[in-house]
């Protein structure tokens, strides 16, 4: 049987993106009628998280159950992957109990690996590398509020890691432009996640200058999950990069700001900004259950008729 994984932003192409949009659209709306929908009737989601989560275990579990499906939360800490069972061998056994996978963890190669032994679809919940759900609620985000995001210009603002990796990636497949600016030594690296042309981003060593212009400008946490021990050396090597009311007026007038979430204010964001009318971080959380209840009935069910 022919399935897709979605394991990295470039795993699906432009229009499968417009698809799983106009049905996200179509879902969210039916929900906010409080209408029942349920394509997924008997299919089981397993959801395997190996670092914390609050949104995507919650978007993921609520989503499959609105799709009147089921979904089962196991923590690597808790089943046997926890003990050193090969990944390969959890995935052949958890894929014959269930419909589709969902995987948090660390290093990109254990979702690889878990796919390339799996019967059914797998999702990328976060890995180190890539955080292609939440790019993709992003980009339904930015769109539902300015029509579309080809041809914009997106500010990424701090660490090039997970977010900023699949910002990357979109900007090839939206066709738009990402001026990226780390820290010295935090360096994006191109040719690691398909990169071969620079066509679709550019580096400034100043925040500021990135930011000039921008349609949207975005940020995320200094330390991400898994890299705690470099908590206090980034602090210091991060300190010019918070996105303050002062580095937002010199984007456009109307840009957005955005931040996956959780966030730390008076670091890598102000309070200001965060809470401040250019910010959509709350639709963007929300728009995770709608684009993700849209991607789950894409992976199961392909592309429904009249569609
Ligand atoms: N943005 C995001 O993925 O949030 P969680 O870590 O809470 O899932
Ligand atoms: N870059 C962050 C995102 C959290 C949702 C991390 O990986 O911890």
């Amino acid at each position: 049987m022919q399935f897709k994984h979605f394991l990295q932003f470039s795993d699906f192409n432009r229009e499968e993106y417009e698809y799983i949009f106009e049905r996200a659209r179509w879902i969210k709306h039916e929900f906010k009628q409080y209408r029942q929908y349920w394509p997924l009737t008997d299919r089981t989601l397993a959801m395997i998280f190996d670092k914390n989560s609050t949104r995507t275990r919650l978007s993921f579990e609520a989503g499959m159950l609105q799709l009147g499906g089921a979904a089962i939360y196991l923590s690597t800490r808790d089943t046997q992957l926890g003990r050193g069972e090969p990944v390969e061998d959890a995935a052949k056994v958890i894929s014959r109990m269930v419909d589709l996978i969902m995987i948090r963890t660390y290093e990109h190669d254990i979702i690889k690996r878990f796919a390339e032994n799996s019967r059914v679809p797998v999702i990328n919940g976060l890995t180190d590398k890539y955080h292609p759900c939440q790019i993709m609620s992003d980009i339904f985000t930015y769109t539902e509020y300015r029509g579309g995001i080809s041809g914009k210009i997106v500010a990424w603002i701090g660490d090039a890691n997970n977010m900023c990796n699949t910002w990357l990636q979109a900007a090839k497949i939206f066709d738009f432009k990402v001026h990226v600016s780390t820290p010295p030594g935090y360096d994006i690296c191109p040719e690691q996640i398909g990169l071969i042309d620079a066509t679709h981003y550019e580096i400034f060593s100043s925040p500021r200058k990135a930011v000039m212009g921008a349609d949207l400008v975005t940020t995320d946490v200094w330390t991400s999950m898994g890299f705690e021990e470099e908590t206090e050396q980034r602090k210091n090597d991060f300190a010019e990069f918070c996105v303050n009311a002062e580095m937002m007026a010199l984007a456009k007038k109307d840009a957005l700001f955005m931040h996956c979430l959780p966030a730390h204010r008076g670091e890598e964001v102000s309070a200001e900004v965060l809470e401040g009318p250019q910010s959509v971080v709350w639709d963007e959380a929300e728009n995770r259950l709608h684009t993700q209840k849209a991607l789950m009935e894409y992976l199961l069910l392909g592309k429904l008729a009249g569609n």
